[in-house]
């Protein structure tokens, strides 16, 4: 190169120092130490620069903040470890058992604890290989997100490269991308002055902000974020507490607000929390509570997680906002199992950050605790993503209006009695064929995230219902055979009859998870039904859990247990998964060709030694039962691997003798990772395998199995 190009590569050095710089006063310190002219002016520069010498172009050159490309969708992205939610303490009594209860697990009478704000926005990951962004992921599930990097990339606040001396191999950074209030109310300004639409609230704009498909679209709005923990960290200086955890993000260059502090006594987090009570609302972002962490990673680590919330951390809530509105009617919807569910019609009031116009006023009792009354003036409340829910009619604003709303005595939809059994508080349309029922089921078990059958919208299910086509869920399969019928109907072309079937066709092979989900047991989310698909593997085995069976999984209580064992028991029930099965629904999950178990851990024995930074003990030892693996606690011929965290001893000489491969923590979440990518491939490819083994699929469910 010569000494001219060496000149210019030097200059583009230094200005991107430069502008790194003050990018970094500006947006994370809030102290800008030059105009936005000058700062211009260099970004200027550098880009003319850059455009002249395009091989010098860095992917994280402040330039290409703004360089995606729009995108079709977003990469799945595996976490590293779960990033977990938090459960909640609403007042003082709750917090203070919280804090007796960990005062006992950890066999003191006093911990220290890090006050941090809870930020009302949305979390994501950021992860830095050799000091660069590498990736920027949205939470999703907590175990899955979507990779929004280019997204991520455009925030100001988000360093492209880290800062300071203490630069980890590779750190994954969790915290909240936020709109800021005042900033939202401009960008909302401005829309309305050039005739947009205009958006309903900060939180929500940002997270549709993140998943725009074209990054100029983000970065049209500033987002910003806050920085409040490590994922996952390798090769760098270990910290032992969240406060120095807090140090570091800040010494690396991240925005971390200024407001944590480290309590010793419970006391004076409640003084913390009345202070915020106070003056939450000047705060220039969203806020709903403290987040109240253990500040001693290692007793993080002793106290470990339930499910996904960790023991040594909970959100301690500030009370939902609240107005009055008026309540026009009492209304009743039949849901998926029967239940008659009332709500109430509200005058539209705004609050908790949305306008309301219903709330739920879920059974009898709650409606005659409440003595509602149509023309009632009510408070409402609303806290996040919560329902709206009705706090209490004000009596002495009721003028002389109507009586008392009470459950209808019959079913709004197919008319036949409402009935309530002993000791339980929901009232049920009695008729286990009303249409209402089945319009819910049908749309449920269509659904997105379930079976997905496209071309099946409210009103097509709606449709099918009313002109006999389907008596359960499992007629749908049968549809193919009534082609001519469905041509025939209203609004159902020739084409998109096709595309139906088709979709119903392909919705045959989803994985025995969706299936779960589809059938509309309570309780049984997306989550809970890939852990009793992975445990059970074959819907017929399932079916024969005892509700002991079925709590022995991590990731079920025995409210859900209860639930999905009487859903089995009826006969009803039992009858749609036979029907099917008959019509070639996919019943097992992920066997692989011969049958083969493929569970991503599946006949791997493990042992596990030493200190984890991401699991506690029990934690981990679940996580690879969850996943098919076994568990032991000492290393045989047998074992398959030895999952080593500091401090490990003997058993490694032990695994070395044995020709056990030796696994760090982040080599077990690769072989997690790597394993369950192969077997979602292979058990797309064989889903029409399912037929071969239908015929099996009742036995485990007879024998209890
Ligand atoms: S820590 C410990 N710290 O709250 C696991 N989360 O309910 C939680 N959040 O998904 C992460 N402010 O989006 C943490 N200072 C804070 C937070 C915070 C807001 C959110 C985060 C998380 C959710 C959990």
């Amino acid at each position: 190169m010569t000494t001219a190009g060496d000149g210019v590569q030097a200059r583009i050095c230094n200005l991107r120092e430069e502008i790194r710089r003050h990018d970094y006063l500006y947006h994370v310190k809030d102290s800008p130490k030059i105009s936005d002219r000058e700062f211009d002016g260099l970004m200027r520069e550098l880009g003319r620069l850059e455009g002249e010498n395009s091989d010098l172009v860095t992917a994280d050159s402040p330039t290409q903040r703004v360089g995606g490309a729009p995108t079709d969708g977003f990469e799945e992205v595996t976490h590293r470890r779960t990033m977990l939610s938090l459960s909640n303490a609403f007042d003082e009594v709750e917090l203070a058992a919280w804090h007796a209860r960990l005062c006992g697990l950890l066999e003191t009478d006093q911990f220290d604890m890090v006050c941090e704000l809870k930020f009302d926005g949305l979390a994501v990951a950021l992860t830095y290989e050799g000091g660069r962004l590498v990736r920027g992921a949205t939470r999703g599930n907590g175990i899955v997100g979507e990779d929004v990097s280019a997204n991520l990339k455009t925030i100001k606040s988000v360093p492209l490269r880290l800062r300071g001396s203490r630069i980890p191999d590779l750190i994954e950074v969790r915290g909240e991308v936020y709109f800021p209030k005042s900033k939202f109310e401009k960008f909302n300004a401005r829309r309305e002055k050039e005739g947009l639409p205009t958006y309903v609230n900060p939180r929500n704009t940002a997270a549709g902000s993140l998943r725009q498909l074209d990054p100029k679209m983000t970065a049209e709005r500033p987002l910003d974020i806050f920085a409040y923990s490590v994922g996952y960290s390798e090769g760098g200086e270990a910290v032992d507490t969240q406060w120095e955890t807090l140090r570091l993000l800040d010494e690396l260059g991240f925005k971390v607000n200024a407001y944590n502090r480290v309590f010793r006594a419970l006391p004076e987090v409640i003084d913390w929390y009345k202070t915020w009570l106070e003056r939450v609302h000047d705060l220039d972002y969203g806020c709903d509570g403290l987040v109240v962490k253990v500040n001693r990673l290692d007793y993080q680590q002793h106290l470990g997680e339930v499910g996904r919330e960790p023991r040594w951390a909970i959100a301690y809530k500030f009370p939902s906002e609240q107005a009055t509105t008026t309540l026009l009617d009492v209304r009743f919807n039949v849901g998926r199992t029967g239940s008659i569910n009332p709500y109430a019609v509200l005058a539209p009031v705004y609050v908790g950050g949305a306008t309301v116009r219903q709330a739920t006023l879920h059974n009898e009792d709650y409606i005659a605790e409440k003595g509602l009354r149509k023309g009632d003036v009510v408070v409402v409340e609303r806290a996040g993503e919560v329902i709206p829910q009705i706090v209490r009619a004000l009596a002495e604003k009721r003028g002389c209006s109507d009586e008392q709303a009470h459950m209808p005595r019959k079913c709004p939809s197919c008319s036949e009695a409402v009935i309530r059994r002993e000791g339980e508080a929901m009232s049920y349309c009695a008729n286990a064929s009303c249409p209402a029922q089945l319009v819910r089921r049908t749309e449920h078990f269509v659904s997105k995230g379930a079976m997905d059958i496209e071309g099946m919208g409210v009103k097509q299910c709606q449709a099918l219902i009313d002109a006999g086509l389907l008596k359960d869920v499992a007629d749908i399969y049968a549809l193919k055979s009534q082609r001519d019928r469905l041509i025939a109907m209203e609004r159902m072309a020739e084409k998109s009859v096709s595309n139906l079937l088709e979709a119903i066709d392909k919705s045959r092979s989803q994985p025995l998870s969706r299936v779960l989900v589809a059938l509309g047991i309570e309780h049984v989310g997306a989550e809970v039904a890939v852990a009793l698909a992975r445990r059970f593997r074959e819907i017929g085995k399932l079916m024969g859990a005892s509700v002991e069976d079925l709590v022995a999984l991590n990731a079920i209580g025995p409210k859900i247990a209860e639930s999905v064992h009487s859903h089995f028991g009826q006969e009803s029930n039992r009858r749609v998964v036979e029907k099917l099965a008959e019509a070639g629904v996919n019943m097992a999950e992920g066997e692989a060709e011969g049958g083969d178990d493929v569970d991503a851990l599946a006949d791997m024995r493990f042992v596990v030694t030493g200190r984890l930074a991401g699991y506690s003990r029990s934690a981990i030892q679940g996580r690879i039962k969850d996943l098919g693996g076994a568990v032991s606690g000492s290393l045989s011929g047998k074992t398959n691997y030895l999952v080593a965290g500091e401090g490990a001893g003997s058993k490694l000489a032990d695994a070395e003798r044995l020709g056990v491969k030796v696994l760090s923590e982040e080599e077990f979440e690769r072989l997690v990772t790597d394993r369950t990518l192969a077997m979602a491939n292979s058990v797309s490819e064989e889903g029409a395998e399912s037929l071969s083994i239908q015929s099996s699929l009742f036995k485990g469910g007879a024998d209890g199995g």
